[in-house]
């Protein structure tokens, strides 16, 4: 059996600290290797980068989620017993719950929302001198993602929850104040949706069949009875919080737009495959996340190299966005790739790679590129704006990251809203 590029554990937690996003890419740039092992005693762990890598990553008969994601991401980010930690057909029931609220009719109502929030936010913000973006997209999101699931929320508390809700997310790459911050978030929000699902079951609370409260409060499980209140409103939560981790993305594609204007115009002209271009390129530029973690069901030999059964194996997320065979100039903001790319499952994962009903693909990718792209709509064609001198750097090492000012905007002048 070959033997592939080993780093000790105690660097490769002091890489991660140090490098954050690229830890991975650069140890597979730096050993010409798509796959190198970390020495950890007692555990094997194995990262692997690259669109083949991804390919094995997503066959479910070599690797199980189950045991796979650290407590205290759960604790934080995902939550307990949630569709992440499932495998084979208990996944398959409760994908199946993810995907079926994701139709026609509510594509249509999430863009309608989408319109309606941010003609009033742009209105609102021409009343101010300064609009720091982030916090405002958080409270912005977090109404459109409630009233779109189905979640009554009292208007005023739309910036506290939203604040909330993305404090689930930054906690993902933290230790000290910021993970315990996501905890107490997270005890917050799971006590607000478990309220919903019990209202909604008992008829206090009336949400319209075909949103995600009420698919939630009573879609049968695998065993056939409604989930436990608890997994209900963490799944909720799996649908609300990360429509206001979209922020994120829509920060990034303002600082895009900042950083390369000649796009500005060509949005306002261009069609529809132009904004998605735009779109994919910010999701493929920009970072999210950084790798996804997987054990071996049972041993299988790739590249010559043995990964036995129970081994814990790091998925490159953002490597193989980037990853130099597949993508030409890759460290380059370039939205025209597009044009040429061939659509494959795996070398593009900013939201994981394969099937969204077999694997753990992101349930809310079109939902992301949805709201981008009408975000783009807003920020080129609805709005201008100054910005003013501020930082607008972001570190890699940080966990999730964004522009560190938040990106604020000056003299917010609304056009046809
Ligand atoms: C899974 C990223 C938005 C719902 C995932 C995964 C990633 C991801 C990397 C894991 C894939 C894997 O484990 O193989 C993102 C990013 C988003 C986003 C970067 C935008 C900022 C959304 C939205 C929704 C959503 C808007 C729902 C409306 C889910 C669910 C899963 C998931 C339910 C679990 C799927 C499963 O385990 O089968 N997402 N996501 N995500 N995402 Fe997203």
């Amino acid at each position: 059996m070959r033997n592939i590029p080993s780093v000790g554990a105690l660097s490769s937690a002091l890489g991660l600290a140090r490098e954050g996003f690229p830890f991975i890419y650069n140890r597979c740039r730096r050993f010409q290797s798509d796959l190198f092992e970390i020495s950890v005693p007692f555990l094997k762990v194995v990262c692997i980068s690259g669109p083949e890598a991804a390919q094995i990553f997503y066959d479910p008969e070599r690797f199980a989620r189950r045991g796979a994601i650290p407590k205290r991401i759960q604790r934080t980010l995902f939550g307990e017993n949630g569709v992440q930690t499932l495998d084979d057909a208990a996944h398959r029931r409760r994908k199946e719950m993810f995907m079926s609220v994701m139709t026609p009719e509510n594509s249509q109502r999430l863009s309608d929302l989408l319109h309606d929030h941010w003609r009033a936010c742009i209105k609102k913000w021409e009343k101010q001198d300064e609009v720091v973006l982030f916090d405002e997209l958080q409270a912005l999101l977090c109404r459109v993602a409630c009233a779109w699931a189905g979640v009554p929320l009292v208007e005023n508390e739309s910036q506290r929850r939203g604040h909330q809700l993305w404090q689930l997310v930054d906690a993902f790459g933290a230790v000290g104040p910021r993970h315990l911050r996501g905890r107490w978030a997270r005890s917050q929000t799971e006590d607000w949706m478990r309220s919903i699902i019990l209202a909604i079951r008992e008829g206090r609370i009336q949400a319209p069949e075909g949103t995600s409260a009420y698919t939630m409060a009573f879609y049968p499980d695998f065993d056939g009875a409604p989930m436990d209140a608890q997994i209900a409103a963490v799944e909720l939560l799996n649908i609300v919080r990360p429509i206001v981790a979209i922020s994120t993305y829509i920060v990034f594609a303002a600082l895009a737009l900042h950083e390369h204007p000649e796009y500005r115009e060509r949005l306002q002209a261009g069609d529809e495959k132009e904004r998605e271009r735009f779109t994919h390129e910010v999701r493929r530029y920009y970072p999210f996340a950084p790798f996804l973690g997987a054990k071996v069901r049972s041993a299988f030999d790739w590249r010559g190299y043995h990964f036995p059964k129970g081994a814990m194996v790091l998925m490159d997320v953002y490597g193989t966005n980037r990853d130099p065979d597949a993508w030409k100039r890759p460290m380059e903001f370039w939205p025209d790739r597009f044009k040429e790319w061939d659509g494959s499952a795996y070398n593009f994962i900013p939201q994981g790679g394969g099937d969204y009903y077999k694997n753990h693909r992101c349930a809310g990718e079109w939902v992301t590129i949805e709201t981008v792209k009408i975000a783009l709509d807003y920020l080129t064609k609805h709005m201008q704006y100054d910005v003013p001198p501020q930082d607008l750097g972001f570190k890699l090492s940080r966990m999730p990251t964004y522009p560190r000012s938040g990106f604020v905007v000056r003299q917010v002048r609304g056009v046809n809203v």
